[in-house]
């Protein structure tokens, strides 16, 4: 009602709307490949309902299909790999990979339309994807997910990996993306880790950060907006990060941290999610990082474990503050937030159809967010909690 408008009276109004169970166009990883590769089935709950996947004991190939069998619910994840098909655990019929029943062995004939939900699947980086579409459709050609070198060379370490189920809807992690104040009071635990530089760039199937913290490198050639491809030693900033999501739910970050001073490390940090249903989805978190060539194979381990370990409780960060809040569809934003509706415009082209997405969905859309207002004021904020901090374990020693 406009006449309650600047009324003391009037309340903030939260928008929150029905979670549709709508899930996400495109390409979900669903884990490291070789954890399927047992001979048995797998059970994921997915896209709002159950998935199997089982690797062909022949072909070698992973499937992923359906695990609700057709012919009465049996659960095919409790069934059995038997050659290239999977048997359900209830009447034995066998479903093969591409979804057609194989054979019935107690039925004189299949029927010759007898078929359950298979899902389109590919591999990279040693991790298995399904492609996801409710309209039915296979990915278009150009709609791939990047190769990473470092994940098939001796130069870098094999995948750490972990996985975390995550009790919200996934546009909360993707928000995530543009978030720029939060790296200061989440990451940085308000004592630290302000963005020097901050930019959004949004274009197709893409969205990009580009991030720095710490000084800021001078040469005129360089050109923060951008994949560096010079000598990280020669980074002035303390951490950089070239972080993108390639479609709705694979994000690569490449990182270029220099915690010690004298050790720059460059890992890639993949963060990859599938929903489970509208509020909650598995949260697979990767990391590779080059190794040295002049340290030993246990002191490339442990240092790559450092620095992941450091990135990995940085999402947990995230998690925790994800497992309180609310969702909110209309966020109230300041001048030195990061362009968070358009970033949720971009991400809306995975939940309509293909010939509903907009123009302004996916039309190359950046914004650089300014944080010279805000350095000296989160400089001003870390001194005081560190004294206050320095004051606290005095008073404790003293106790
Ligand atoms: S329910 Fe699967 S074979 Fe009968
Ligand atoms: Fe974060």
């Amino acid at each position: 009602m406009s006449n309650l408008v600047n009324s003391p009276a009037e309340k903030a109004h939260i928008i929150v709307s029905d979670l549709s169970e709508r899930f996400a166009r495109g390409w979900h990883c669903l884990g490291l490949s070789d954890q399927f590769r047992d001979g048995k089935p797998h059970t994921l709950e997915a896209f709002g309902t159950q998935l199997v996947v089982f690797e062909g004991e022949h072909s070698k190939k992973l499937n992923v299909l359906n695990a609700f069998c057709p012919h009465l619910g049996g659960n095919l994840g409790e069934g059995t790999v038997k050659g290239d098909n999977i048997a359900c655990p209830f009447h034995d019929w066998r479903w093969a990979g591409d979804g057609k029943c194989a054979a019935i062995p107690y039925a004189k004939r299949v029927p010759p339309r007898a078929r359950t939900q298979s899902f389109i699947t590919c591999e990279e980086n040693k991790q298995l994807f399904v492609w996801h579409d409710p309209e039915g459709n296979p990915p278009p050609t150009d709609v791939i997910i990047p190769r990473l070198e470092g994940a098939f060379s001796d130069g870098w370490t094999d995948w750490s990996w972990t996985t975390e189920a995550v009790n919200t809807n996934s546009r909360e992690l993707v928000d995530n993306l543009v978030d720029v104040a939060h790296f200061f009071y989440i990451h940085g635990y308000g004592k630290g880790g302000g963005s020097t530089y901050f930019k959004n760039v949004f274009e197709g199937n893409f969205a990009t950060q580009y991030l720095e913290t710490g000084p800021q490198t001078e040469h005129s050639s360089y050109q923060k907006d951008a994949t560096y491809t010079g000598d990280i030693g020669d980074l002035a900033c303390m951490s950089r990060g070239e972080t993108t999501y390639h479609g709705p739910s694979y994000l690569v970050s490449r990182l270029m941290v220099n915690f010690t001073g004298d050790d720059p490390v460059e890992t890639y940090e993949i963060l990859a999610h599938y929903p489970v249903n509208a509020n909650k989805f598995v949260l697979h978190m990767g990391f590779i990082t080059r190794k040295r060539a002049d340290l030993d194979a246990e002191k490339n381990a442990a240092r790559a474990a450092m620095v992941n370990e450091i990135l990995r409780i940085g999402t947990l960060q995230d998690v925790a503050i994800w497992k309180t809040k609310a969702r909110i569809d209309n966020p109230l934003l300041c001048d030195s937030d990061g362009p968070l509706y358009q970033l949720r415009r971009w991400y809306q082209q995975f939940f309509v159809d293909v010939a509903e997405i907009k123009p302004e969905m996916i039309n190359r859309f950046e914004a650089e967010t300014d944080t010279r207002h805000a350095l000296p004021v989160w400089d001003q904020q870390a001194a005081e909690k560190i004294a206050q901090e320095a004051r606290e374990a005095a008073e404790n020693a003293n106790a």
